[in-house]
């Protein structure tokens, strides 16, 4: 045993081997040697030769092991990576389920010609209101209430807030862009609510606008039925009906064909059969002179949809509040 620890080569374990296990062997003579013993003595020496042979053969096993790892062990730096390890799972993250809707939804229109822009969060009054045919103490004000930012009035006036929706982006964009154009704006928008399982202060929308000479009510009606048949499927019918806004007219409201109840009512379309999902109308001429565009030669439609209520319809999810609790349960699951 003792000899077999000193050794560290695998040159002195076959030294070690051919010494103790070898033709030449102590062991090896005495197994010879059985078949001239007496039956009785045979039997006690021949097994306990035979015992000592195994073990001196598990110790031979056991060391070239040892020699084997050792030896791998020696090419590499001490605390070096063994590269040959499994590697650690590495937790993936995922886009955020509003995220993956917005980019459905640019992809569908980017496909139809529209282009993706961005706009501030942070809002002047003008661009927000004013300039969309929103004057000062114009009721529709009320409906949109929001966050006002404290800081002094610019020299002409102009205050700032957090968007109400995606709209001033049409302004700013016929201030810099000259027609043809063809936009859509996601972002995230604010109104002064209290929180509830349909309400959030904060939520987004996606906004379009396409302005060229002979734009008409049909390319509206035509964009936003395409629209729908990509995202929702050929088979769901879609309704226009009039509605009110001071930057468009006329003003229309489309709504889906429930998905639960297929028209027949129930409770997630509040027994109407039908879910609004956007605003719409054709530009209204004083919101083109605003941008610097003359509605004698121009015309053009616009849109606004609410992005939550899409994967709420979509999965049957009962509040809003979900998407914006970070809660990993329900993340997960997209
Ligand atoms: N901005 C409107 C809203 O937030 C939606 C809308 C956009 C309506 C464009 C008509 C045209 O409710």
């Amino acid at each position: 045993m003792a000899a077999m620890d000193a050794i560290t080569s695998r040159e002195e374990l076959d030294a070690w081997r051919i010494k103790y296990l070898g033709k030449k062997s102590a062991i090896l003579a005495i197994l010879k040697g059985l078949g001239s013993l007496p039956v009785e003595e045979r039997k006690v020496a021949g097994a306990g030769a035979n015992s000592l042979k195994n073990e001196l053969e598990a110790l031979l096993k056991e060391k070239e092991a040892s020699l084997a790892g050792g030896q791998a062990g020696q090419d590499k730096a001490p605390g070096a990576v063994d590269i040959t390890l499994p590697g650690k799972p590495v937790d993936l993250g995922h886009i955020h389920p509003i995220t993956q809707v917005l980019y459905e939804l640019g992809e569908i229109f980017t496909s139809m010609g529209f282009e993706v822009v961005e706009g501030p969060e942070v809002e002047w009054d003008y661009y927000n209101f004013e300039a969309l045919n929103i004057p000062k103490e114009h009721p529709a004000r009320d409906s949109m209430q929001t966050f006002w930012v404290d800081a002094p009035p610019a020299e002409d006036g102009r205050e700032m807030l957090l968007r109400t929706h995606t709209s001033p982006m049409q302004i700013r964009v016929m201030e810099k862009q000259k027609p043809p154009l063809r936009i859509v704006v996601p972002g995230r928008v604010f109104r002064y609510e209290a929180t509830d399982a349909t309400h959030l202060h904060m939520f987004h929308q996606i906004e379009g606008l396409a302005i060229d000479k002979g734009i008409t009510m049909a390319d509206l009606k035509g964009s936003l039925y395409e629209f729908s048949r990509r995202f929702f499927g050929p088979d769901r019918r879609v309704r226009f009906r009039c509605d009110f806004f001071p930057f468009v007219e006329p003003g229309v409201e489309m709504a889906v064909e429930c998905a639960v109840c297929h028209g027949s009512g129930c409770r997630l379309c509040s027994q109407s059969g039908w879910i609004e999902i956007l605003g719409a109308g054709m530009v209204h001429p004083r919101v083109l002179e605003a941008g610097g565009i003359d509605p004698e030669e121009y015309s053009g439609f616009a849109f606004g949809m609410g992005i939550e209520r899409i994967p709420l319809l979509r999965y049957g999810i009962d509040d809003i509040r979900l998407f914006y609790s970070n809660d990993l349960r329900f993340l997960r699951q997209f």
